[in-house]
């Protein structure tokens, strides 16, 4: 029903919304958050000496028709490119991009559909080049546009880089990326997980609370601190520096990282 009336919507106002509709329905921003981030933000992944977490606020860019404030779920890469119609019943959360629109990008559906419609219970936006991401308003349109999950977005160009940095520089985390034949295959997995308040492994698990959320359940488990740092300036957007890469292999937990930064 929900895509009858996206669908519906879009054929009704042709003149109104451009043929590359196909698309990231968010640009990257520069300005400083609008509104205060006031969303918790919980990273955990592996377990023991290798496992680490990261909190941060961010902002809830849009909520979501039925949400109920708390999403949880492993957080996987989700891009137009390459994407096929596989989908899984696995809950999972969706780590976007805004930065750019992929040239082949289809000219129906919007990104978070996309991946709602593969079982995303969530998305978060992010920017590698800019300070976060603000949607579209014609997107946070209800009348325009069901409202099919929430969504959120990093707030600065640092906590968005350091979500990115785990996935490469923690090599406890083997999957990065959407995949629903593997999230399938970890259907048991990460359900134990979820309501465990544990992580599979190989996944980085985010749970967002909005300061809100009607929903408590399990809490995940508490990373050793919480990292809120100052960069040093704001010129990391040419991808990882050297020494920023140095650090990070070294820091294998949050408090060593606590400490170098
Ligand atoms: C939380 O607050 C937002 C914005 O004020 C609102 O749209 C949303 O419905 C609230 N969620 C709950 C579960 O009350
Ligand atoms: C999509 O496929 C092309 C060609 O096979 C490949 O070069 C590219 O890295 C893929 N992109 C993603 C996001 O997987
Ligand atoms: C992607 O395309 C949509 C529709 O044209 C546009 O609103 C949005 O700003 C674009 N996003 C980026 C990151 O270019
Ligand atoms: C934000 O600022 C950075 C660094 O100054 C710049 O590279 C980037 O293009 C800017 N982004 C936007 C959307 O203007
Ligand atoms: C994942 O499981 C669901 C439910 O059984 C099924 O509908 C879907 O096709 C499966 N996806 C893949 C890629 O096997
Ligand atoms: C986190 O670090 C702060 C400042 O160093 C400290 O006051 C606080 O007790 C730490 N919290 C935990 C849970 O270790």
């Amino acid at each position: 029903m929900l895509q009858w009336t996206r669908t519906w919507i879009i054929f009704a106002l042709p003149s109104l919304l451009p043929l590359s509709l196909a698309y990231i329905p968010a640009s990257p921003l520069n300005a400083s958050a609008v509104e205060t981030p006031s969303t918790q933000l919980t990273l955990t992944w592996g377990s023991g000496s290798s496992g680490g977490g990261y909190q941060e606020k961010v902002l809830y860019s849009l909520v979501g028709a039925e949400s109920n404030g708390m999403d949880k779920g492993p957080l996987l890469h989700f891009s137009e490119a390459n994407l096929t119609d596989a989908t899984t019943t696995t809950p999972w959360i969706a780590l976007i991009s805004c930065d750019r629109n992929v040239t082949d990008a289809s000219t129906i559906d919007d990104i978070f559909t996309l991946a709602w419609e593969r079982g995303a219970v969530a998305a978060l936006l992010y920017s590698l080049y800019s300070e976060s991401c603000e949607i579209s308003p014609v997107y946070a349109d209800p009348t325009a546009f069901a409202r099919v999950m929430d969504i959120f977005s990093t707030p600065t160009l640092v906590a968005s880089k350091m979500v990115e940095d785990r996935y490469t520089l923690t090599d406890t985390i083997k999957y990065g990326t959407f995949d629903a034949k593997l999230l399938n295959d970890s259907f048991a997995e990460i359900n134990a997980a979820l309501s465990s308040g544990s992580v599979a492994p190989g996944y980085i698990f985010a749970s967002l609370s909005a300061s809100n959320a009607t929903a408590g359940g399990p809490d995940t488990p508490s990373p050793a601190n919480t990292t809120t740092e100052k960069p040093q300036g704001n010129d990391v957007s040419q991808g990882t520096t050297l020494s920023m890469i140095i650090l990070y292999v070294i820091t294998g937990t949050v408090s060593a990282l606590l400490c170098s930064v």
